[in-house]
């Protein structure tokens, strides 16, 4: 027991932030690589702060750490591409999250051009092509918004997860009485 407990003393609340962070570990989250190319060159990494924006205009929004490869890039192409992760392709995240280097990412794995010039994985369990509409800076990370201008889903896949620092899948359904 530390001294403080065995004086019968809280410990000093955490800040917000981290308990924020706590917060948010346990928010279940899809996975997805987001891609574009530059002048020939191709980059892409993985986020999970994707999500769908509105459905006229269809779009959707990414948010990005400024410190990123690809936040810089996004500022210049005027188009960037969406891969959601099936449950098979938690290798593809961590290639893409800092374990496989740049200019190698693309190497393993499916990765097809999809006309609009960007790569895109065939085998994902979706994937949705954007024209940027809108930046929003904010703090360390910025918001790209897209104007959705291709889409393609996979019937029979199911999407890779992640929460409390794992990869997980959903596993079942709910009963229909509870659906
Ligand atoms: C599961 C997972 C989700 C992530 N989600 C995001 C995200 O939504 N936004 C972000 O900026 N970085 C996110 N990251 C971190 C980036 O993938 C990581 O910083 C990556 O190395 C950045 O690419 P870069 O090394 O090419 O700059 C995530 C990482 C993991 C493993």
């Amino acid at each position: 027991m530390s001294a403080t407990a065995a004086l019968g003393i809280a410990p000093a609340p955490a800040p917000i932030s981290d308990a924020f962070r706590s917060t948010m570990r346990r928010f279940p989250a899809t996975v997805t690589v987001i891609s574009a190319c530059r002048n020939g060159a191709d980059h892409g990494m993985t986020a999970t702060a994707v999500t769908s924006l509105s459905m006229d205009p269809p779009s959707l929004l990414i948010c990005l750490n400024n410190r990123t490869y690809l936040h810089d890039m996004l500022l210049e192409v005027p188009e960037f591409a969406v891969s959601i992760l099936t449950d098979r392709q938690a290798a593809v995240s961590e290639g893409f999250s800092g374990k496989i280097a740049p200019e190698r990412r693309f190497d393993a794995a499916d990765w097809v051009r999809h006309e609009r010039g960007m790569m895109v994985l065939g085998s994902a369990h979706a994937s949705v092509v954007c024209r940027r509409m809108g930046v929003v800076p904010y703090g360390t990370h910025t918001i790209f918004i897209g104007q959705v201008v291709d889409t393609r889903l996979s019937q029979d896949t199911v999407a890779l997860m992640y929460e409390n620092s794992k990869y997980c899948a959903p596993l079942h359904a709910l009963p229909a009485s509870q659906n």
